[in-house]
């Protein structure tokens, strides 16, 4: 969400003239996209004033400004107390930025902190280096109120932007030659825009180039619909891949967070889509350490892990945030003990994932080549429709954003190794994947 927010932001000053610096000596202004999930989250970007302290002591005259969550969350206080920050601009507010930057010029402090229920940057083309990947934000806010959760105070109301310039965007990404595309929001399942919902806005991006592969993400499992799932079916190039969190495998514990499902429900809904999309996988986000969270509730949340088999999972240790429901508990589970609870479950998550790897040799899978692996330039990286990455021998017919059909040989929990089968046309990719 921040890449894509920070895409927008240079877009917006990109407009006034602005370009991207290459390095910090070159830079007039210094921007901190920022985000408030948790508190190590905030104190990466203390870390980083620290070291901007000492740079501005010999550039008086660079612009430092705190961007997106933590600007929301901290506004006036950030300027008081961190003398080097020029202007703190929320997340509604980007349009303003260049005039706070005129105004940072002129050695005044800059505010802009309200939140909006209208705004969603519709008109703004995000500025986006070439490349395979873009993300194309499609809703703004939350209006979950999940209780551990500060996105609804730093982000705002949901809104959603038009299905049809999103759809023309995505046209133009095509056009420029990206071939994946992942639509954004924190709960895309709410998006609506004049009665289209998230899965009429998913089968109209995937039908504009079947050769783009689209990806989304957050579901809630509340609001995930039997028709997104028919759509994703239906469709060659949408990834069978669902992002869902589930938080925790204790029914009082989602009761508190208020998750607004039950793991009844949570399990029914995953069995419905193994039905009806075969080789859907998931992924999950799983916090450790709850107010109240008893050895019991923690068992629970192995034994849903071991009942789904995630693919891959996001976990995380409770993190009080001011603001929040959550943050008048109690925050009772000593730190020793969430250490434990978040090592238990990062480790039941890397055998789960070692095992269905494992499983996969022998198989062949389509994935899109990304470029030369991190290792060593002998060998391409790639991703399957799962969002695995997979490494090959480097071959004198293989492109980067070419599709290919490979063998997997041998597998880690994080990696697939393969061999090169046939590098395919996208429209056999539809024959592959439905047969
Ligand atoms: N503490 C720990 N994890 C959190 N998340 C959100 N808020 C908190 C918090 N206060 C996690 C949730 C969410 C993901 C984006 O971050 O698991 O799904
Ligand atoms: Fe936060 Fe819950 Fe909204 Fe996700 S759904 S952004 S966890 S409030």
């Amino acid at each position: 969400m921040n890449f894509a927010d920070t895409e927008l932001v240079m877009g917006i000053l990109s407009h006034q003239g602005y370009e991207l610096a290459k390095n910090i000596a070159d830079a007039n202004v210094i921007l901190l996209n920022t985000c408030s999930i948790r508190d190590n989250a905030e104190q990466k970007i203390y870390n980083r004033l620290d070291h901007l302290k000492a740079y501005k002591k010999n550039n008086r005259g660079t612009v430092v400004g705190i961007l997106g969550c933590m600007a929301e969350r901290l506004r006036k206080s950030l300027i008081e107390e961190e003398k080097i920050v020029d202007l703190v601009v929320g997340p509604d507010e980007y349009r303003r930025l260049p005039e706070f930057i005129d105004s940072a010029f002129g050695g005044e402090k800059g505010i802009g902190v309200k939140l909006s229920r209208t705004e969603t940057y519709d008109d703004i083309i995000p500025y986006r280096e070439e490349g395979l990947s873009a993300w194309i934000s499609v809703m703004r806010g939350c209006d979950k109120f999940c209780t551990f959760c500060v996105v609804p105070f730093t982000r705002g109301r949901e809104r959603s932007r038009s299905l049809e310039s999103i759809v023309a965007e995505v046209k133009q990404l095509s056009e420029r030659g990206f071939r994946e595309i992942t639509l954004l929001g924190q709960n895309v399942n709410s998006y609506i825009d004049q009665g289209k919902d998230f899965a009429d806005l998913l089968a109209a991006s995937a039908i504009v180039n079947e050769s783009v592969r689209i990806r989304f993400t957050t579901s809630h499992p509340q609001d995930l619909s039997e028709k997104l799932l028919y759509v994703i079916a239906q469709h060659s190039n949408i990834c069978n891949y669902i992002h869902l969190p589930i938080q925790s495998g204790s029914n009082r514990i989602l009761d508190l967070m208020n998750r607004t499902y039950s793991i009844e429900h949570y399990i029914d809904l995953i069995k419905h889509a193994r039905s009806i999309i075969p080789s859907v996988s998931f992924s999950t986000d799983i916090i450790a350490g709850f107010p109240t969270e008893t050895n019991e509730d923690h068992l629970m949340t192995l034994q849903v892990m071991k009942e789904v088999r995630y693919d891959g999972a996001y976990m995380f240790k409770y993190s009080p945030r001011e603001g929040t429901k959550a943050f008048s508990m109690n925050d009772d589970v000593p730190g020793d003990i969430k250490s434990k609870r978040l090592n238990d479950i990062i480790e039941l998550q890397q055998k789960i994932s070692f095992e269905i790897n494992q499983q996969l040799i022998g198989n062949e899978e389509i994935i899109l080549i990304e470029g030369s692996s991190k290792k060593s330039d002998d060998f391409l990286a790639g991703r399957t429709d799962s969002n695995k990455i997979v490494i090959i021998p480097r071959g004198n017919e293989i492109f980067t954003g070419d599709y290919v059909k490979v063998k997997i040989n041998n597998a880690t929990s994080a990696t697939l190794f393969a061999d090169f089968v046939e590098v395919i046309n996208p429209s056999k990719v539809k024959v592959l994947k439905t047969a």
